[in-house]
C-alpha cells in the first residue's frame, strides 16, 4: 500500500462554480477558501501525509481584471490571519512557496508573521503556493546556482528549488487535464487525479476516495515488480 506522504491540490474551477450559483467570481473564492480549511483540518489529522501543497496564485493568474486579482489578494491576508488560531490548534506549520516579492509590503509581512508563529508546529507542513510558477521556481534556482563550482546535481538543485519535496499525489479538481504550471520538477513520478469536482464544492470524502485508490496503485518507478 503506497502512503500519500506529499499530496499537491490544484484548486480549480472557484469562478465556474459561483457562475452556476448565479454569484460573482469572486463568492466562488470565498467558498474555495472554506474548503482549504476543511482539507488542512483532515490532512493534519491523518497519521501517513506529512505536506500539502496548495496551488493559491499561479505567476499567470496576475493576467486576470485588477478587481479580482485585488479581491484575492484581500481574501489571502483575511484567509491567513483567521487561519492562524487552526494551523496552531492543529500543529500545522504553514511554508508559503513562490516568489513573495511582487506582493504588497503588507501581505508579504503577514505571510511571514504566519511563517514565524507556526515555524515551531511539528505536524503537518501546509504550503501555499503564491506567485507561484514551476518555470520560475527552477529559473530562480538556476540562478541561485549560478556561482556554484562543479555539477550541478538533481539533489543540488531539489534543495534550491522553493518545495524541495516530491510530490506523491497531485490532485486536480474543476474537470481541466493540465498542469497549469504547478510543481513539474517534483511532479516527475506523481500519481495525477483529474476530477470534474469544482473546488468549492470538493470535500474530504472525495480526498480519502483518492487517497484509497492512490494506495492501491502499482508504482514502478521506471522498474519492474
Ligand atoms: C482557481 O479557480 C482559483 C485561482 C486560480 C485563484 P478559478 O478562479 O481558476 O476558477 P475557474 O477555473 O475560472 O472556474
Ligand atoms: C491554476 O488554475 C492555478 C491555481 C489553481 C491557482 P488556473 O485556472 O489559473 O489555470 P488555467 O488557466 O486553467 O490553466
Ligand atoms: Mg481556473
Amino acid at each position: 500500500m503506497n502512503r500519500a506522504t506529499h499530496i499537491a491540490i490544484i484548486m480549480d474551477g472557484n469562478g465556474r462554480w459561483a457562475k452556476l450559483q448565479g454569484k460573482k467570481r469572486i463568492k466562488g473564492h470565498e467558498a474555495g477558501a472554506q474548503v482549504v480549511k476543511s482539507i488542512t483540518t483532515f490532512c493534519s489529522n491523518h497519521p501517513n501525509i506529512e505536506r500539502l501543497t496548495l496551488y493559491a496564485f499561479s505567476t499567470e493568474n496576475w493576467k486576470r481584471p485588477r478587481l479580482e486579482v485585488e479581491f484575492l489578494m484581500k481574501l489571502l491576508t483575511s484567509y491567513l490571519k483567521d487561519e492562524l488560531p487552526l494551523y496552531l490548534e492543529n500543529n500545522v506549520r504553514f511554508e508559503p512557496i513562490g516568489n513573495l516579492s511582487l506582493f504588497s509590503k503588507t501581505l508579504q509581512k503577514t505571510i511571514k508573521m504566519v511563517e514565524e508563529k507556526t515555524a515551531h508546529c511539528d505536524g503537518l507542513v501546509q504550503s501555499l503556493a503564491l506567485n507561484y510558477g514551476a518555470k520560475d521556481e527552477i529559473l530562480r534556482a538556476m540562478n541561485r546556482l549560478k556561482s556554484v563550482e562543479g555539477e550541478i546535481t538533481q539533489e543540488l538543485l531539489s534543495k534550491t528549488l522553493d518545495c524541495k519535496h516530491d510530490v506523491d499525489l497531485l490532485i486536480r479538481t474543476g474537470g481541466d487535464h493540465r498542469l497549469s504550471n504547478y510543481l513539474l520538477w517534483q511532479s516527475a513520478y506523481a500519481e495525477l487525479f483529474f476530477i470534474e469536482t469544482l473546488w468549492p464544492d470538493f470535500r474530504v470524502d472525495d480526498l480519502e476516495k483518492i487517497i484509497n485508490k492512490f494506495a492501491k496503485t502499482e508504482r514502478r518507478f521506471g522498474g519492474l515488480t
